[in-house]
């Protein structure tokens, strides 16, 4: 996690570093710096425990030296308190090396207690510190900053993006990528590098994604990069920036926003009742002899990989496993033939799944990508994939890109469906259309789900129920009400649930059950309500239209309109992103940034 940003122009410099943080607080925002050279000739460090409009109060009235440095970091702690002794930029004991960095040094304490017996002195008890000492430890012998940067470098272990300038030359900034993302954007007389290519929209056509290993010096004239295969790539239009328009949290608007995602997603995609999807058109030959697939993934990308798993059994009749990035990238298997391998990511630099999806790249897996942002490290680096063209997602608990990637899953199984010559009944096609609309008649009904999140605000604990598709929906629900709300909630498959957490169910434990009819398993689940009602427990039902048995057992019911099964959990799910958000606003917490998360887990 952690922004970085650094730019060398005419432009006035801080301000477009600010603004690029700005941009990047989706990677953290528990405190920010920069470094500059000020207009008195020396090097300013400021550095705040607040978000980027607190460390731009901080800064007013100060102003960068035009054509020179200037570096700057959105911090998402992993290594010391979020305070502004950890805060980046880090410096060395002269004050000669600043430097910003995301991602973790893995071997930082070894080096440190090296570095503190030959007299090092550090201040704050971060990872990155270890950096700019051991540059300075090495230009005691080595005159030459670049060569002293360079071994730096080869010392550490773990992953970096990291840009540094030296106060003895004031027009270069250094940079290097291993593992974390880093994205230079060149022009005449201006250069601006940053952890993501968001930040250079707008402003950059041609720019550079540093490879793993590779490294530069960037400046107004004749910027270098070294190992040299640095390929200049084209930033298209697809990174637009959102805007709140008329809503109080890009939370709730990008909910909102569902509807037309769903739209997007299919858009040139189904056609005379056939499913297209280019870019996966150009390895069909390859996914005709795929036997099994499986799905890599992490937080809501993998409860959508769950739903996945689902589609492409019932719909492509491929059998799938799908295994959480953190865990598959460390599990020692046998390589399975005729197998392909999904890997799902909003962001696209999720560290984990990018990690599960090199060593997949080694064992010679067919790597496809369900991806949000255009560009990024997962989106390039697999095979072949399909965008799920959702527009970014700010808030940073996800909610319409979930809908999004269930949405490509559900096409990428009917495409595998037909390589198999199998037709796609036309029904389904008929209901994908009609999603759009059934969604815009849950989300008329928002105040309903506000009335229930304030009904059951003092609750602290809660459970989320649901068989089959619903069960990654319910899983999703508990989810958002964790990160948003601070709540204790648990998702759990409801049959399951006399298997231990029924011990939990009292009066002041409520149950959020996805109880809906075409689901195959209906009956089950009333079961398995009466059950919860018997010993007292609350129940809140999400059922569908119609319904008039659920009202008997469920002290609230959301109804929700009746769909094909496989789409029910899309429909589902989006009351209880609702009520995540109105449960999270009513308690006066600020929804889009929730406390201790960042929108892009760049780090393991
Ligand atoms: C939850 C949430 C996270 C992400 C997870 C994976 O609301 O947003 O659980 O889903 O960090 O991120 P991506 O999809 O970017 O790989």
């Amino acid at each position: 996690m952690c922004g970085i940003a650094g730019y060398i122009g005419y432009r006035k410099s801080l301000p477009v570093v600010l603004e690029s943080l700005k941009r990047l607080e989706y990677r953290g925002y528990d405190s920010a710096g920069v470094a500059f050279f000020d207009q008195n000739g020396g090097v300013r460090l400021v550095k705040a425990k607040s978000r980027i409009t607190g460390l731009e109060k901080k800064l007013n009235g100060f102003s960068a030296v035009e054509g020179s440095a200037v570096i700057g970091h959105t911090r998402w702690a992993t290594h010391g308190a979020p305070n502004e002794k950890n805060a980046h930029p880090h410096s060395d004991c002269s004050g000669r090396i600043f430097i910003v960095h995301n991602g973790i040094i893995e071997n930082y304490r070894s080096i440190k207690a090296d570095l503190i017996k030959r007299g090092h002195q550090f201040i704050s008890d971060t990872d990155t510190e270890a950096i700019p000492h051991l540059i300075e430890e090495n230009l005691k012998s080595e005159k030459n900053f670049k060569k002293a940067f360079d071994a730096a470098l080869g010392r550490l272990v773990g992953a970096y993006a990291l840009a540094a300038f030296d106060v003895l030359s004031p027009k270069n900034i250094y940079i290097a990528r291993l593992g974390s993302p880093l994205v230079v954007g060149l022009k005449k007389e201006e250069c601006l590098v940053a952890s993501d290519p968001g930040v250079l929209s707008g402003k950059f056509k041609k720019v550079i994604f540093l490879k793993d290993g590779q490294r530069g010096i960037i400046n107004l004239n004749n910027s270098v990069f070294y190992p040299k295969s640095l390929e200049i790539s084209r930033l298209d239009s697809d990174f637009k920036s959102a805007k709140l328009a008329n809503f109080p949290y890009f939370m709730l608007q990008e909910i909102f926003e569902s509807p037309e995602v769903i739209k997007s997603a299919l858009q040139g995609r189904l056609l005379k009742n056939n499913v297209k999807l280019g870019g996966l058109e150009q390895v069909a030959d390859k996914l005709k002899k795929i036997k099994r697939l499986k799905i890599i993934a992490c937080g809501t990308s993998y409860y959508a990989g769950l739903l996945g798993e689902c589609f492409f059994e019932e719909l492509a009749g491929l059998p799938s496993e799908v295994f959480l990035a953190s865990e598959w990238r460390y599990k020692k298997e046998p390589r399975e033939p005729q197998t392909a391998c999904v890997f799902i990511s909003q962001s696209g630099e999720t560290a984990d799944t990018l990690a599960a999806l090199r060593k997949a790249k080694k064992e010679k897996y067919l790597c496809l990508g369900v991806v949000n942002a255009v560009g990024s490290s997962i989106a390039r680096e697999t095979d072949a994939g399909v965008y799920n063209h959702a527009g970014p997602e700010i808030a940073v608990a996800s909610t319409k890109a979930f809908i999004s990637q269930a949405m490509v899953l559900i096409l990428m199984a009917l495409f595998l469906r037909q390589l198999k010559s199998k037709s796609i009944p036309n029904n389904i096609f008929e209901e994908l259309d009609g999603l759009p609309d059934k969604i815009k008649s849950i989300l008329k009904n928002h105040l309903r789900i506000k009335s229930l999140a304030r009904k059951h605000l003092k609750r602290r604990n809660f459970l989320f129920l649901g068989r089959g598709y619903n069960y990654p929906a319910a899983l999703e629900g508990a989810l958002k009400l964790k990160e948003i709300a601070y709540v204790h909630a648990e998702g759990y498959a409801a049959g399951e649930m006399k298997h231990g957490p029924i011990a939990l169910i009292s009066k002041n434990f409520p149950t959020i059950a996805i109880a809906v009819r075409n689901n195959g398993t209906y009956e089950k689940i009333l079961s398995n309500l009466e059950e919860i009602k018997s010993r007292g427990g609350p129940i809140i039902a999400v059922a569908t239209q119609g319904d008039k048995l659920i009202s008997k057992i469920a002290g609230d019911v959301f109804y929700i309109p009746a769909a094909n099964s496989f789409l029910e959990p899309l429909l589902a799910v989006v009351p209880l992103q609702l009520f995540a958000y109105y449960f999270g606003t009513l308690l006066g917490y600020d929804v889009d940034k929730p406390r201790n998360l960042a929108k892009s887990v760049t780090v393991e």
